[in-house]
């Protein structure tokens, strides 16, 4: 009787919510929860151009060895090339990269390396990805907030955050959402990320920034901005990307983590930590879906291609919430849905209640999570009106 003594976990807060949407027999049931893209037949295609690339590289992988410890040396190079833009080759020295298992290894490998070498507590934006908490948790972190988003107000919290930003300690480390802020869909401009960098400067605070919607707020190279404002002001920081929505590669797991030292000398020491950190959780990477993106990225057409893929995807969202958005103003009597018109990305906080979330679950089979987290990808014409009519019926009071 070994385990006698283990206790049922609570369910996750995000993947939880899918076996009580599959059990449910409710034919007009509508999910709305976990970040994925959707078409407008809420399928959930693999980009085309993504599987034209994969016939490519599919018959020259015929080599059996492992990938080095850090990944993909092509992948780590062109995804580099496509995080920092034209600073990439002048700060390469600086930068040390790694290809990881999706976009939350490179949040717990980056997580393990600063708690083993830098701090023990982190700053979260209140609200973020709920697996911020498990994953900076289980790596040791006492977690702490700087203010965000306001649930009362329903808007951001500018100056409280850079107040914040200012009065807590020197070199803390920060996590930023890079763009598309999940949950709430609202980023700060590029003014506002202007005015953020010489707090963080001054007071040698240290980003690490996850980039987890590259694409999806108004094209690849804006969403990167405060990549770039941050290099080129020499501000040491890590970003953790992911390749699961930019790329339609959720189930192959690919993500990279990239540190920004000062010099050369730092930079090779904490590629040699950071090695340790994979060999002990994973080992190495596997290889597929960093040959395909690295195939992507390598050949013009096929970036071309990606692009305008990405694009058309951000697009259908924009329509969606476009939609969404004039239909709850319109109806709604009471409640003030007019902030959704200006989120970004897959997600729209629609400021609801817990009662309120689950009442749109228990009698209306709309899914959504957290203060109402709507993924607009679950939105489609079909569906639109009824997800309106019950939310209204729900929330407008
Ligand atoms: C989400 O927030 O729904 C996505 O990022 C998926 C996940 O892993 O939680």
């Amino acid at each position: 009787m070994v385990f006698e003594n283990v206790k049922k976990a609570s369910k996750d807060a995000i993947f939880g919510l899918n076996e009580t949407y599959r059990a449910d027999t409710r034919k007009n049931k509508v999910y709305l929860a976990v970040g994925i893209y959707m078409d407008e037949h809420l399928n959930k295609p693999l980009m085309q151009v993504v599987k034209k690339a994969q016939d490519q590289v599919i018959n020259q992988e015929t080599i059996a060895n492992y990938l080095p410890v850090p990944g993909n040396p092509a992948f780590i190079e062109e995804y580099g090339k496509l995080l920092f833009g034209q600073f990439y080759e002048d700060y390469k020295e600086r930068l040390s990269g790694f290809q990881t298992v999706g976009g939350t290894s490179a949040l717990r490998m980056g997580a393990d390396f600063l708690f083993q070498e830098v701090s023990k507590t982190v700053y979260f934006p209140d609200p973020t990805w709920p697996n911020h908490y498990s994953i900076f948790e289980r790596a040791g972190f006492k977690i702490e907030h700087y203010p965000y988003y306001s649930f009362e107000a329903n808007a951001l919290e500018t100056t409280a955050l850079v107040e914040k930003l200012k009065s807590i300690p020197s070199k803390s480390i920060i996590l930023f959402h890079t763009c598309c802020h999940n949950p709430t869909g609202s980023d700060l401009t590029e003014d506002e990320w202007r005015g953020l960098l010489p707090i963080i400067k001054e007071k040698e605070h240290l980003p690490f920034f996850d980039f987890a919607y590259m694409g999806f707020n108004k094209g690849v190279k804006q969403d990167r901005f405060p990549l770039e404002l941050f290099i080129e002001a020499g501000v040491n920081f890590l970003v953790a990307a992911s390749c699961s929505k930019s790329f339609s590669l959720y189930c192959q797991r690919l993500g990279a983590l990239y540190v920004f030292s000062s010099n050369k000398k730092e930079k090779e020491h904490i590629d040699s930590q950071i090695k340790k950190i994979i060999r002990a959780s994973y080992s190495n990477p596997p290889a597929h879906a960093s040959y395909i993106v690295a195939q992507i990225l390598n050949d013009p057409k096929l970036k071309e291609q990606w692009i305008a893929e990405l694009d058309s995807m951000r697009h259908r969202i924009e329509t969606m919430r476009k939609k969404f958005a004039d239909g709850l103003v319109k109806k709604a009597k009471h409640k003030d849905f007019s902030p959704i018109y200006k989120h970004k990305g897959m997600f729209s906080y629609c400021a609801l209640s817990l009662e309120e979330v689950d009442q749109l679950i228990k009698e209306y089979g709309v899914y959504t999570l957290m203060q109402g987290r709507v993924n607009i990808c679950g939105l489609n014409d079909k569906n639109i009106d009824y997800v309106i009519d019950s939310m209204i019926k729900v929330a407008d009071k």
